[in-house]
């Protein structure tokens, strides 16, 4: 009798040993198990953009939703919707103050509206190259402005490249002179605005989303783009004349929902901002790579005609452009500006 009852109570003490095992290595596999995440828990980014999936930021979108995933064993889910899927310019800044999208990176010229002093991006000849952007970038001044990007609803996160723009026309771009009486279209800032009234050009501003159609039906007959943009987008191929003109830089501002990003838990936010900072160095490798690689892809297509700027050519338009910094030294600041190259 007496041993049937200890049989029992080691049988009752093996099974709680048993179930206590399971239950913590069913904890341990919860954590990191990615399937195993309910919905319900789940934290979704929505990262919306208005460019090809196979441009800089498009790479960088995907990449930086991957390693979020792997890196919060897909507690945080970044779905990234690409093309204007979900919102177009002229709407996804609207979208991300509502929090209907928590992510966007818009050019710098789309958000000068709000923050004035990116203007600085926009001006021509002002950056050579991409060293010295990240110089700017990265400095102590340039961390500084960054940091100013944030309202109640919005908060700058890093800055991305896409790439030194280029000229595309229905007619060869070689002097000043030869922009006058064009249509270009532009991205929303006062500084392109006056880029091109300085040549004497018209300028449209329109989506990015509309400028294939416009340039097919003429509604515009000019434009300025990174290689990135015109051959994913295929503007080359409604253009004749094609200028590397390299006259001025095109970069993103990652921006995010203020109170969204606030009320993130700690250690989930620290794992976004730091993923995210790598992302970016890996995101202005790839850019640089990128722009030449479409660039020479559009130069082998045969569908334009391609001009690069000589020595002479470059300093001309470099000449006939220089009044646009003094014009918005007042939105700028001297000291910004002197902190540039
Ligand atoms: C444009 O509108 O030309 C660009 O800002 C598109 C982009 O996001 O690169």
């Amino acid at each position: 009798m007496q041993t049937i009852t200890t049989s029992k109570l080691l049988y009752a003490l093996l099974l709680t040993v048993m179930t206590l095992a399971l239950l913590l290595s069913g904890c341990q596999n919860r954590a990191l198990d990615l399937e195993q995440v309910g919905e319900d828990e789940r934290i979704v980014i929505k990262f919306s953009h208005v460019v090809s999936e196979l441009t800089p930021k498009g790479l960088a979108a995907r990449r930086f939703a991957e390693l979020v995933h792997e890196r919060t064993d897909g507690l945080v889910e970044v779905q990234v919707y690409p093309n204007s899927q979900l919102y177009m310019d002229g709407e996804e800044v609207d979208a991300l103050i509502n929090n209907n999208v928590q992510m966007i990176a818009p050019a710098t010229a789309k958000m000068t509206e709000f923050f004035p002093e990116l203007l600085l991006f926009d001006l021509p000849f002002l950056f050579e190259d991409f060293e010295q952007v990240h110089r700017f970038i990265d400095s102590e001044g340039g961390q500084k402005l960054l940091d100013k990007f944030q309202t109640d609803s919005m908060l700058s996160l890093a800055m991305w490249d896409n790439g030194f723009k280029v000229m595309t026309a229905n007619r060869p771009l070689y002097t000043p002179d030869d922009f006058a009486g064009l249509r270009f279209r532009i991205m929303p800032s006062r500084v392109l605005e006056a880029q091109f009234a300085q040549l004497g050009a018209q300028t449209r501003d329109m989506p990015f989303s509309d400028v294939y159609a416009a340039l097919e039906r003429g509604t515009v007959n000019a434009a300025e783009n990174p290689p990135s943009n015109l051959y994913s987008k295929r503007f080359y191929m409604v253009q004749e004349h094609l200028t590397v003109s390299n006259h001025g830089y095109l970069g993103y501002l990652v921006l995010t929902n203020q109170t969204f990003w606030q009320g993130l838990p700690e250690d989930i936010r620290e794992i976004l901002e730091e993923t995210l900072a790598e992302v970016t160095q890996w995101e202005r490798k790839i850019a640089a790579e990128q722009n030449k690689r479409d660039l020479e892809r559009i130069i082998n297509s045969g569908e334009i005609e391609v001009h690069y700027l000589s020595e002479a050519e470059k300093a001309a338009w470099r000449e006939a452009l220089m009044p646009v910094h003094q014009m918005f030294l007042p939105d700028i600041g001297t000291e910004l500006l002197q902190g540039t190259p």
